[in-house]
């Protein structure tokens, strides 16, 4: 925040940002505080996780995906900060009562079945207005920016993130649908691609954008920056297929039939094997784009110069 300050613009992405991270520093406070009962502990708890996730990290979020958006599209900044308000004004209007979807049946009043529910049905809606917000800036834009990775990052994180976030969480936030997948594989289908598209590519994304910019080394369409991106976001969808399958049995046979827990383990054991293989997968790309961060990471002589 202080270099943003430093510096002699201030815009509405530079805005957005600090908010979001002027938020996430304040919100950290309500679990601090101390209950003994466990209900009033989680009611505060999840002012802490899920007003960071699905509040202030979408600040966030929009501020870095808008500004990579106006560097690589070349789009107006007028246009594209526009949008980001419609998508800050969605994601408070969803996110701040959408915190509801964890207060089902945990002892607190009935009343946050249908606010949590209405809510967060609403919640998908941010997460698509970021979508068709960086696919419409990419249409419009020039196409020019040499910069094919970070263009690639950038809309895979727009896409991913509403597919993870939006549509899985989707999947089995209302109240009628969590009573039998709160706490399966069916949590785990949704959080990996959610976390993977709205945390992980939104940072890859930025590094692939600035690296090239404070090195001097053009690193635009390297082979191992494409297995990287190709790699590991094949790889992240294979394991949420495997989980959402897993998931799917598991609640039917635990939460219908009422087999044990460890009986339904083993029953479903084979889609965990499909899950490593797609981790492998996945980790494989993610080891190329460590190798090309290291190996590419320090400045050229060149670009030395060229500060000093
Ligand atoms: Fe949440």
């Amino acid at each position: 925040m202080a270099t943003l300050f430093k510096g002699k613009k201030r815009t509405t992405t530079s805005l957005v940002l600090s908010m979001g991270l002027v938020f996430a520093a304040l919100l950290y406070l309500p679990g601090m505080i101390w209950f003994d009962n466990q209900t009033m502990d989680s009611f505060f708890r999840w002012w802490v996780v899920h007003l960071w996730v699905e509040g202030v990290w979408e600040l966030i979020m929009g501020g870095i995906l808008a500004f990579l958006l106006i560097k690589i599209t070349g789009v107006d900044r007028e246009v594209i900060e526009k949008w980001l308000y419609v998508i800050v004004g969605l994601t408070f209007i969803s996110g701040i009562l959408g915190t509801g979807h964890h207060y089902y049946y945990i002892g607190v009043g009935k009343v946050w079945l249908i606010i949590g529910g209405i809510f967060s049905a609403l919640e998908p809606l941010a997460f698509l207005g970021m979508a068709l917000f960086a696919l419409a800036m990419y249409r419009k834009g020039e196409k020019k920016h040499p910069n094919k990775m970070a263009l690639n990052w950038t809309l895979g994180t727009a896409i991913v993130s509403f597919v993870g976030a939006g549509l899985l969480g989707m999947a089995h936030t209302l109240p009628q649908v969590n009573m039998y997948t709160h706490g399966t594989l069916v949590t785990a289908m949704h959080g990996h691609l959610a976390f993977w598209g709205a945390y992980g590519m939104i940072v890859l994304s930025i590094i692939s954008y600035t690296m090239p910019n404070m090195t001097g080394r053009k690193l635009y369409e390297t082979t191992t920056g494409a297995l990287a991106f190709w790699l590991s976001n094949i790889g992240i969808l294979g394991m949420t297929v495997a989980f959402g399958v897993a998931g799917v049995a598991q609640v039917y046979l635990e939460r219908k039939v009422g087999m044990d827990f460890g009986d339904v383990q083993k029953e479903i054991q084979v889609h965990f094997f499909v899950l490593i293989c797609c981790a492998t997968m996945f980790t494989t790309g993610i080891i190329c784009y460590i190798y090309e961060f290291i190996k590419y990471g320090r400045p050229t002589d060149e670009a030395l110069e060229l500060t000093t």
